[in-house]
């Protein structure tokens, strides 16, 4: 049951997250009336703004980062209505008075949202719990990285779980704030034919992409300690491995669902130290060129050297019933040729081809998940091209098309965060990860990472703009598979 809440306090309020997608997403659901009412915003962070200096960041991000077509002056207005500002150095408690203070009367319920440096969790959970801000009608939301391998996100874990028991933690994956990643729920379990063969029986090989165009942007701090392993996959990619591979869940609700992506993650074969350096591949960006713009290698880019990966390409199994044998390859990387995510399920062949002697080549059928830029899905079908050959007929492969964007044209595509943000203050915790997830994705993630140590893998040098080290490619091949490129 939804319970929304009245109050919403927001850590890390003049960081680059907030900017770019926070406020604009809390701003898309107060223009739509999405909000309950009255409810007020509080942002704190270190710097030193007072409400009307902050509302006017606020406003600057909106006019940055809100499509033109969203700009509602009157909306604008009332959404900065709701917000004011308290500057707070969270490792130290004595600032949390102050800002109970300003955050008022919770009684009506509070949600936060935390996203810090993993080192702030414990001393902010301390303050908030000290100045009264943790009560039982308190949830917080938690923006990652939590941690950098289990040990650490334990540790995470245990000093959020003093003031807030599990219920009442949302631990944050914005991809399953998005309408696509949510689509292949609807995709998998809202149709019937694609069910039965769904499963090792049906299908030959799965591939997930997630490729960027951007570098190191300005994060080298988080970033080079993180590493695309750590950034991407232990998150995630992972999560698209389990909404791809779960048994149908009974309910749409929090716990059916996030029990059944919990035993695919139980299910992860564990990646053995000497088998990781022929089922994991690492890559790290040279100079090159991304749509035609020449861009610096990543330690040009960071200044100093690395041996941080880039890009890395796995190939992972599923241990259950339903996926034996099948590999599941994931890849993903910055200074890619392009940006897109995307799954590509292969079929398998068909048994036996009637055409073969005709010179029809009969290739297996695929359905692609395109998640980012497009939205759109496309089964690869073979049909008869049209001719009066007399020596049989003559198949190609041709996509039947589902474009998401032209057939959803009328309606506004909205921010991953929009979902999250509004479910966090509903109390919705179905699209979060819960404690038990996060811990089996760290424990195989860490297991690569032992596989990389105990080898000395360093990673492989490729070009910007290119689709990573030719490791990758011979990944696959040598499953004969092709990654799926554009
Ligand atoms: C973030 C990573 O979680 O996801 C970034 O830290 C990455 O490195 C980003 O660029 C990708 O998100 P999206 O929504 O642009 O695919």
């Amino acid at each position: 049951m939804r319970d929304p809440v009245g109050k919403l306090l927001l850590f890390g309020a003049t960081g680059d997250l907030a900017q770019r997608m926070l406020l604009p997403s809390l701003y898309g659901l107060h223009a739509d009336g999405l909000l309950p009412e009255g409810l007020t915003i509080t942002g704190t962070a270190r710097s030193d703004h007072d409400d009307v200096s902050y509302r006017k960041f606020a406003k600057h991000a909106l006019d940055e980062f809100l499509p033109e077509d969203r700009k509602d002056d009157k909306a604008v207005k009332t959404f900065l209505d709701r917000i004011g500002y308290q500057a707070l150095d969270a490792s130290k408690v004595e600032g949390f008075p102050a800002l109970a203070e300003k955050v008022g009367d919770v009684s009506g319920g509070l949600a936060i949202f935390l996203s810090t440096a993993p080192f702030l969790f414990e001393p902010t959970i301390k303050g908030l719990e000290s100045a009264g801000l943790a009560g039982p009608r308190t949830r917080i939301g938690l923006e990652k990285p939590l941690g950098y391998d289990l040990a650490s996100s334990k540790e995470i874990n245990d000093a959020v779980a003093i003031a807030f028991p599990e219920d009442r933690t949302f631990r944050i994956d914005h991809y399953l704030g998005k309408e696509t990643v949510q689509n292949i729920l609807a995709l998998r379990f809202g149709n019937s034919f694609f069910e039965p063969v769904w499963n090792a029986q049906g299908i030959d090989n799965i591939q997930i992409t997630v490729a960027e165009t951007v570098g190191l942007e300005e994060r080298a701090g988080y970033y080079d300690t993180a590493g695309a392993l750590r950034d991407m996959v232990a998150n995630h990619i992972l999560q698209l491995v389990a909404l791809i591979a779960m048994e149908p869940p009974a309910r749409f609700d929090g716990t059916a669902i996030r029990d059944e992506k919990a035993k695919v993650f139980r299910s992860l074969r564990r990646i053995k130290p000497e088998e990781a350096p022929h089922v994991t591949v690492t890559g790290q960006y040279g100079a090159g060129a991304v749509n035609g713009e020449i861009v610096k290698s990543y330690i040009d880019e960071l200044g100093k050297p690395s041996t941080t990966e880039t890009f890395v390409a796995i190939k992972a199994h599923v241990d259950n019933w339903r996926w034996q044998g099948v590999p599941f390859y994931l890849r993903t990387g910055k200074r890619m040729p392009t940006r897109h995510s995307e799954i590509a399920i292969q079929f398998k062949a068909v048994p036996h081809s009637m055409f073969a002697s005709r010179g029809g080549l009969l290739q297996p059928n695929m359905l692609i998940i395109r998640l980012q830029p497009e939205e759109y899905v496309q089964l690869l079908v073979m049909a008869k091209e049209p001719g009066l050959d007399r020596d049989g007929i003559r198949l190609r492969e041709v996509p039947l098309n589902l474009s998401l964007d032209a057939e959803f044209a009328g309606t506004r595509r909205r921010i991953a965060y929009e979902r999250l943000l509004l479910d966090l203050i509903e109390g919705d915790p179905t699209l979060f990860v819960r404690r038990d997830e996060v811990e089996a994705q760290w424990e195989w993630i860490d297991a690569i990472r032992a596989g990389w140590v105990a080898n000395d893998m360093k990673p492989k040098p490729y070009g910007s703009g290119t689709w990573g080290p030719s490791a990758a490619i011979a990944l696959t091949e040598r499953d004969g598979v092709t990654w799926q490129d554009d």
